[in-house]
């Protein structure tokens, strides 16, 4: 199995983030957390992260056909990007979105997700334990 972990803006700054929301691993450590616990479940994992959302639509339209799922922190852009919703909405890979912070609990601005519709599961509030059961997810569904 063939699993994208992609990660959107800020989330480059872990590490220095507010400890009480993101907790205080770096993204590098997050990412190699993560490619570990796929190797040790049959998953390779290729980890992708950029600032930018063109270059994230890109990274989910490649993803077409060549992955089995994708762990998906899409930052700030969950809460506002019809554009990143319409490209999970129109690749062919299962997309699980995933949050270190509860944001059903924090500002109100947080509380709308615009990709979760497009996407198969969401997972929120377990710090970056989280991105392993969204990858946990998406190898159940993968082995079905
Ligand atoms: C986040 C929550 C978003 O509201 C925020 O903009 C982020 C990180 C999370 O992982 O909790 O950058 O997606």
């Amino acid at each position: 199995k063939k699993i994208l972990l992609m990660n959107g803006p800020n989330l480059n700054m872990l590490g220095h983030r507010d400890p009480k929301f993101y907790g205080t691993d770096t993204l590098a450590a997050i990412e190699a957390m993560v490619v570990a616990y796929g190797a040790h479940h049959g998953a390779q994992v290729d980890c992708f992260q950029s600032n930018h959302e063109g270059a994230l639509v890109d990274k989910l339209h490649e993803a077409h056909g060549r992955y089995d799922g994708i762990v998906y922190n899409p930052g700030a852009h969950t809460h506002y990007s019809y554009a990143l919703h319409d490209a999970v909405e129109c690749i062919d890979v299962p997309v699980v979105e995933i949050h270190l912070s509860d944001i059903s609990q924090r500002e109100e601005f947080r509380r709308i997700s615009v990709i979760a519709p497009a996407c198969v599961g969401q997972v929120k509030g377990l710090g970056k334990e989280g991105y392993l059961r969204a990858l946990d997810m998406l190898l159940e569904e993968a082995s079905e």
